[in-house]
């Protein structure tokens, strides 16, 4: 009889522990399904690949000859980019001086510098068209460098520039002016504080607000939050969406450890809602509503333009849905959802990516163009996931302070900005935003079919990315051409076009023609040459084939012949 019961409890925890490995088993499944199946899904493997790509460099003859290029064609492209050297080197001279001068002492010089274009082609380009990363003056939406070259700003300040440059200076003195008897106090406050948090609440449709020292703190900060109050350990990143140069919101490549509480899902899967449905240590979603252009794809760097693959394409109503699928799940599972505004904030709609898709957050972190200039961070949400203490037990809180939060400097731009989005003026601005830059983008693309040129563009708003149209292993070229018809795009060159929202028609007009008068230019040098035969596929064979043989035959640095 005993025995009888001992073997029944055994066969009992048998099969218990059988249902628990097959529950487990399904969860880690429904986890995998639910990768996306780029290497950017996959944040570990990515990580370990990278530290394996070996370096080198394409020298002379096969810098021009990347794709087997026939010979009439490669000295096109070395006579144009002897010519492009040579502008560069007089009409920069003193930017690249200057630039060249502080990039020993300036670390982040350094590796912009570095990583503009594809490895294998940045020596030469660093050689002979240096960077020019110096600005003297801005006014309307145009930029002056230090030899008095003036360039219409496509780079946007990483977004920050939403109203136009001369709008910020304004704020800043402005605001300035307004808490210049208090000075730069920090713990206590200056009053003005009160309106930001006010007119805060009412854009955010949300309860309070934390005031932090840059988007990446917010996000943090939210984060954190949503770890506390539902005690769950994991944030859900999306697959390519950037949150800021914290460890957790970015798993892969760049981060020297593996971020183990991070799940990175697939954008706008069913896959991901099953995950989102089925674990129970899920704290919060972070979604970035820029991914919307190119979901599941990260930024688009031309470090990385090796190929024509970079791919774009906005559907408003079919992230808006998403966001809605996923506000339902977030609901039914009590995790927290987040939106991170701090790029798109301000940019699409005057209320925001909430309003802009019609759903809502239960946390909104905005940052850059809402400091009015000045650097900003900003956490607003619900009032029961603010608070950073248990009223129960005093000493389980949620650590958060910063010491220039709330700065008053910052308080007063960002007050002034918040007051001006009160306006008539901001009200024409944002009415009719998308037609607007849908039409610019339309009409320039229309233009670059009717010149045949291999370039279009592809938008969300003023948000902006370079596309390319044929196969090629030069697109990466562009932005020096771009450069040289006086466009200022950011290090990350053609992946993100910003315009400022005080683009006059006049204003994009002149941008089109040096848009159009670069993507001419380049062809005419052979850059776009291709071979029909070349597909992407083949081209990334190719560069793999350079990388085993580098990483099997070569010492540390080699140049390819
Ligand atoms: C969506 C998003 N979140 C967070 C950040 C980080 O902001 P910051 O650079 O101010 O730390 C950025 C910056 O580009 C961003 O685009």
């Amino acid at each position: 009889m005993e025995w009888g019961t001992t073997t029944l409890a055994f066969y009992g925890l048998g099969a218990a522990a059988v249902a628990t490995s097959v529950v487990t088993l399904r969860k880690r499944l429904e986890l995998s399904q639910a990768k996306h199946r780029s290497l950017t899904g996959h944040s570990r493997i990515a990580r370990r690949l990278a530290a394996l790509v070996p370096f080198y460099a394409y020298a002379d003859e096969r810098f021009f000859s990347s794709d087997d290029a026939p010979a009439d064609v490669v000295a096109r492209r070395c006579a144009g980019f002897a010519r492009l050297s040579t502008l560069y080197k007089t009409r920069f001279a003193e930017t690249i001086r200057r630039t060249a001068e502080a990039s020993a002492s300036i670390s982040d010089l350094q590796f912009t510098d570095a990583y503009r274009v594809p490895f294998q082609y940045s020596r030469r380009v660093r050689a002979d068209l240096p960077s020019a990363t110096f600005m003297q003056s801005t006014s309307g939406v145009t930029m002056i460098d230090l030899d008095g070259n003036r360039f219409y700003d496509l780079s946007g300040s990483y977004g920050v520039n939403v109203l136009g440059y001369d709008f910020y200076k304004e704020a800043i003195a402005r605001g300035a002016a307004r808490v210049r008897e208090l000075g730069p106090v920090l713990g206590a406050y200056h009053p003005l504080i009160v309106e930001n948090a006010k007119l805060l609440k009412e854009i955010s449709g949300l309860d309070e607000v934390s005031f932090h020292m840059s988007g990446t703190e917010a996000v943090m900060q939210a984060v954190r939050l949503a770890r506390y109050h539902t005690r769950r350990s994991h944030l859900v990143r999306f697959c390519g969406a950037y949150h800021g140069w914290w460890g957790d919101v970015q798993p892969g490549i760049g981060n020297p450890v593996p971020a183990h509480e991070t799940y990175t899902l697939t954008d706008m899967s069913a896959d991901t809602l099953r995950v989102l449905r089925t674990r129970r240590n899920i704290a919060c979603v972070l979604v970035n509503p820029l991914q919307a252009l190119h979901p599941n794809a990260s930024d688009a760097a031309d470090s990385s333009l090796l190929d024509s693959s970079r791919r774009a394409h906005f559907d408003r109503e079919a992230y808006a849905e998403w966001l809605k699928e996923l506000r339902a799940v977030c609901t039914e599972r009590n995790i927290v959802l987040i939106f991170d505004e701090v790029f798109v904030g301000f940019r699409l709609a005057k209320g925001g990516a909430q309003d802009y898709f019609g759903v809502r957050a239960d946390l909104v972190t905005y940052g850059k163009t809402i400091g009015g200039g000045l650097p900003i961070g900003v956490v607003c949400g619900r009032s029961d996931l603010m608070k950073r203490f248990r009223d129960h037990r005093p000493a389980d809180i949620c650590f958060a302070r910063g010491t220039f939060n709330a700065h008053p400097y910052v308080m007063a731009a960002m007050n002034e900005f918040l007051r001006h989005l009160q306006t008539p003026q901001a009200d024409a601005l944002y009415c009719d935003l998308d037609r607007i830059w849908n039409e610019r983008a339309q009409r320039l693309n229309r233009r670059l079919a009717d010149e045949t040129l291999p370039v279009e563009v592809v938008n969300m708003s003023s948000i902006w990315t370079v596309c390319y149209t044929q196969q090629s292993r030069n697109n990466w070229m562009f932005q020096y051409y771009l450069r040289a018809e006086g466009l200022a795009l950011s290090w990350t060159g053609t992946g993100r076009l910003i315009f400022s929202l005080n683009y006059t028609e006049a204003d994009f007009a002149a941008v089109a023609d040096r848009f159009v008068a670069a993507a001419k230019a380049m062809q005419q040098d052979g850059w776009w040459w291709h071979s029909p035969a070349v597909t992407s596929k083949s081209i990334r064979r190719t560069i793999l084939k350079e990388m085993i043989v580098h990483r099997l035959f070569s010492p540390r640095d080699r140049s390819t012949h």
